[in-house]
Parts: C-alpha cells; sequence; structure tokens
C-alpha cells in the first residue's frame, strides 16, 4: 500500500446534478459561491475562517438527527453518526487553524453569528425535510471548498499570500513536520475536504438508492483528548 500523500487526491470531482433534489441542493451552493466570492474575493485567510464556522455545522446536525432516528426506531446507524461527528470535529480543527493565520475582522464576526442562526436552522429543517438533499448540499459545498483551498495554494506558490510557518495546532492535529508551512496546511485541509465531498455524495447516493461511488482518503489525524492542547 502506498502512503497517503494530500497532494495526490481527485480534484475534479463532479457529481452531476440528477432530478430536483440535486438541483436544488446545486443551485443553493452555486449562490453561497456567488456570495463567498463577492464578499471575500481573494482573501482566503478570511475565507477560510467564516466559511469553515459554516461548514463545521452539517456534520453534526446529521449525527444528532440520525442519533435520534436510531433511538426511536431501535436500528444500527449503519457507522453514519461516528463519521458525522467526526466531520464536525474536522471542520472545527480547521477553523481553530485557519484563526491563527487570519483574525476575522469584527463585521466578519457578527456575519458568523448571523449566518449560524441562519444555517443551523435551516440545515436542521432541511435534514428532517430530505436528508438526501442535505447530503447532496454537503457534497456540493465541499466540492466548491475543494476549489477555493486550491486556488489558496496557487496564491501561496504565486507569492501573493505568505507561506507562513504552520501553527502549531495544525502539525499536532495533522502529525506534520516541524518546518511544515501554510502551503502544507493548506493541502491536508483540502485532502479532508475531498474526503468529506465524497462521503457525503455517497450518503446522498444511498439514500437515493445509487452506487455510493469512491471515497477519497483523509490525512490521518491525531485523537482529540480532553488535554490535548497542553500536550501540543
Ligand atoms: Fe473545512
Ligand atoms: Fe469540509
Amino acid at each position: 500500500m502506498t502512503a497517503f500523500h494530500p497532494a495526490l487526491i481527485q480534484l475534479g470531482v463532479h457529481h452531476r446534478p440528477e432530478g430536483l433534489s440535486d438541483r436544488v441542493a446545486y443551485g443553493f451552493v452555486k449562490l453561497l459561491r456567488f456570495c463567498a466570492d463577492t464578499f471575500f474575493a481573494k482573501r482566503y485567510g478570511h475565507r477560510a475562517v467564516v466559511l469553515e464556522t459554516v461548514a463545521a455545522v452539517p456534520g453534526m446536525v446529521g449525527a444528532t438527527l440520525n442519533h435520534l432516528k436510531c433511538l426511536r426506531r431501535m436500528e444500527d446507524d449503519k457507522g453514519w453518526i461516528k463519521t458525522l461527528m467526526d466531520e464536525a470535529e474536522n471542520e472545527r480543527m480547521h477553523l481553530m487553524t485557519f484563526i491563527e493565520v487570519a483574525k476575522p475582522t469584527l463585521f466578519e464576526r457578527f456575519v458568523v453569528v448571523a449566518a449560524q442562526w441562519v444555517f443551523y436552522l435551516f440545515f436542521f429543517a432541511l435534514y428532517l425535510v430530505s436528508s438526501k438533499t442535505a447530503h447532496r448540499v454537503v457534497g456540493y459545498f465541499e466540492e466548491e471548498a475543494v476549489i477555493s483551498y486550491t486556488h489558496y495554494l496557487a496564491e501561496i506558490d504565486e507569492g501573493r499570500s505568505p507561506n507562513v510557518p504552520a501553527p502549531a495546532i495544525a502539525k499536532a492535529y495533522w502529525d506534520l513536520p516541524d518546518d511544515a508551512t501554510l502551503r502544507d496546511v493548506v493541502l491536508v485541509v483540502r485532502a479532508d475536504e475531498a474526503h468529506h465531498r465524497d462521503v457525503n455524495h455517497g450518503f446522498a447516493n444511498e439514500l437515493a438508492g445509487l452506487p455510493t461511488g469512491e471515497v477519497a482518503p483523509c490525512p490521518p489525524h491525531a485523537e482529540l483528548q480532553p488535554n490535548w492542547r497542553k500536550a501540543a
């Protein structure tokens, strides 16, 4: 088995929208993309901080609602709950990493609070109405995340964003070498997003009765312990 390398992931994976549910999900994500592009332009650090606060919501909502469903129906979750909780934790670690790279403005902090109110309630309701559409939304969301982090890499490689040393929290979480840089961090984050993309499109497919497809491997993550920050 060859070792995992975060640069060797499938970048251009796209689920072609089929049917109303997929089209609604795709249209919604494209609208959000337009808003994000307009608001952040090329401020990729700020973009990452704000969008990761949103990206960490669906996994926890999906985990909660699947947990409750399994309790009601007294049935097995087929591993979905842990997968979705891992996704939420992973997205929160993206946030904890990028907050070390870019500090949000006061206005961005306001946007984060407002967006959480709206998005949490919206996504919760969507998941209740159609978990298939909800997972498809996340799949498309993650397709866009892979594209955005690829743009961020180009910014770094072309010298428009400084390739600063990797934050300590990122080195501990992804087990990166001591001399790791922001570029290494963006690569592993992008690989995480590709993994979420395939997992969520796979869940949507499973709910639609379609073949689930391949899932990009995710980089190894440190187990978070209660006192892990001290150990880092
Ligand atoms: Fe993320
Ligand atoms: Fe993600």
